[in-house]
Formats: C-alpha cells, structure tokens, sequence
C-alpha cells in the first residue's frame, strides 16, 4: 500500500500512465518471451537480447504495480486486460513447455491491486513521469530490436518461427504504446473522439491479423476452428476498411463503433475458447497458452474502450 498521505486529484495523467503501463509493459515483457522461444540455438545473442527486454519490462512492470495500489481505474481493473481468469494457468504451462522463466509473482500481484480512492498520494506525479519515461527509453530500444529482427527475417538471414507479420504486429504494437505515453509526458491533450477513432483503426487491424495468425497457427486437422478464424479475420478486414473510409459522419460513426464491439466480443469468446481447450490439451496447434491469451487481453483492452468510451479530452490536465 501506498497511501501516505493524499491530495486531490489534479487529472488523469497520474492513473492514465499507470494504467497504460499495467497493460502494456505486461504485453511488451510477453512480446520479449515469444521471440525469446521463437529464435534457433544458434542465434544465442538474440535469445539473450530477448531475455534482456523480458527482465526489464518485469521491473518496468513491478514499479508500476507498487504505484498502482489505490491508484488504478475500476474498469481497468474489471476489464480482465491485466489479468484474465487463464493467465496464471498460461504462465505456468508456457513456462513448463519452453523454460522461460515467467516472473508470475508479478501476476499475482497484479490480481491483487486495490482500485482507485478518489485522492492520490503526494509526491507520485513525479514518479510516474519518472516510469514512464522510462518506458520510453525502454520501449523505444525493443521497438528498434523487433525492426531489426524483421528486417534480418525479411531478408532470409535470420529464421524464427515466428511470421514475419508478426514481427510487423509487435513493433505496431510498441509504437502505438510510445505514441500514447509521448501524449502524456508532453501534456497533449487529445480530443476523445479523435482518439477513439485511432484506437478503432489500430485495434480493427490487430484483432484481424490475431484471427489470422491463429487461423496459421492451428494444425490443419482443426478445419472447424480454422474457419471460424478466417471469418473472424474477414469481419474486422471490412470494419477496418469502413473505419478508414472519407469522411464517416457522426451517426456512421456510432454504428461502426457498435459494429467494432460485436466483432470484439465475438472474437474476444473465440480466444477465451481457444485458451482453455489450450489448457485442457484438446486442440491441435503450434500455439502457446501465453499467446492466445495475451490475444484475449488486448482484446479486453480495447472492448473496454468501446464500452467505457465518454466525451471529453484525454492527457495531462
Ligand atoms: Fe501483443
Ligand atoms: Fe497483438
């Protein structure tokens, strides 16, 4: 427990960095994990490289935690996108099939987290600028180290088993982090609207590609799955394609976003499926627990958004 003291909350920016990191510092120390198990023996350099960014984001990840207690949002917390009712199970068998350590204290502690009180303690403006530039240097660096592993792959002098699309989506992911947390250490404010627009086109985009990198994933012999995948993949492909469209006006706008919802929820149960037939050790396929289930925590992340979503502005205020 933190609480010190308290003052009045002056804004978002103490809780909208806090819980930006309880998400993506999680997400990106997993990234870290799947190309830790992705590389070849002989590219031990890179495994290690990996296992650097893993270690970090586990710090970067535990000093978010300890100033999250009584900080962080009742809807994060409830959104299961930290945490789902798989993850520890997830951890574990990924752990036990690849070796990798998993700090799974980290999850525990996570479950553990006391939402928000109203007040914040004094003094943690500055800390959490401190993390999350921090996040930046971090995220920056493993942004750059997915690129370059992409660009050795694309140009056949390295081998991973993962896609190179892949590849694509993890370095997508880390920049769209960055680009979220340079808004808040510059104090831009950003428009709701606007910003609900972006997170629409990014998340229609990655909710495909997930569909279709399970639809990969899973052994040929899984035709039912299979399918259902590639149908899942379509969906957002054509919301995708509407979200991008010229000029969508407002009532246009509100429909896709509840268009966006249904696919997400659709999705978001075929995951939550997936992860426990994973579990259980009745699907066929060359996907990990951890995978699939940090699939179904981005796509909690972004349902929340689409339900919790209000006027007003984001940032620092
Ligand atoms: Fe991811
Ligand atoms: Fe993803």
């Amino acid at each position: 427990m933190l609480v010190t003291g308290s003052v009045p909350l002056v804004g978002n920016f103490v809780r909208e960095s806090l819980d930006l990191h309880l998400f993506f510092a999680r997400i990106m120390r997993e990234h870290a994990i799947f190309m830790q198990a992705g590389f070849y023996p002989k590219d031990v350099t890179y495994v290690q490289q990996a296992e650097q960014f893993k270690c970090q984001y586990d710090e970067l990840l535990k000093e978010a935690i300890m100033l999250s207690d009584c900080t962080a949002s009742v809807d994060v917390l409830n959104s299961r996108e930290l945490v789902t009712d798989k993850t520890l199970r997830a951890e574990q068998k990924t752990q036990e099939l690849t070796g990798i350590f998993i700090d799974m204290v980290l999850t525990t502690e996570e479950l553990k987290l006391i939402p928000d009180l109203g007040t914040i303690p004094p003094g943690i403006e500055t800390q959490v600028s401190g993390l999350n530039q921090k996040a930046m240097v971090l995220t920056t660096s493993f942004a750059e180290f997915k690129a370059m592993v992409l660009d050795q792959v694309t140009q056949c002098c390295l081998a991973t088993n993962l896609f190179p699309s892949q590849l694509e989506h993890v370095y997508r992911e880390a920049l769209f982090y960055l680009k979220i947390l340079k808004r808040l250490q510059n104090n831009q404010f950003v428009d709701a609207r606007v910003d609900l627009l972006e997170q629409e086109v990014f998340w229609d985009e990655i909710m495909g590609e997930h569909a279709e990198f399970v639809a990969h994933f899973l052994d040929p012999s899984e035709k039912k799955l299979c399918q259902k995948a590639r149908d899942l993949a379509r969906r957002f492909e054509k919301l995708e394609q509407k979200m991008k469209g010229e000029g969508i006006p407002a009532s246009g706008f509100g429909q896709l976003t509840q268009k966006n919802l249904s696919a997400t929820l659709a999705v978001a149960e075929f995951k939550a499926r997936g992860t426990e037939l994973i579990l259980d050790c009745q699907l066929k396929s060359l996907l990990s627990p951890l995978l699939i289930d940090h699939t179904l925590r981005e796509a909690n992340y972004y349902l929340r958004i689409l339900q919790t979503w209000k006027p007003g502005y984001l940032g620092r205020g």
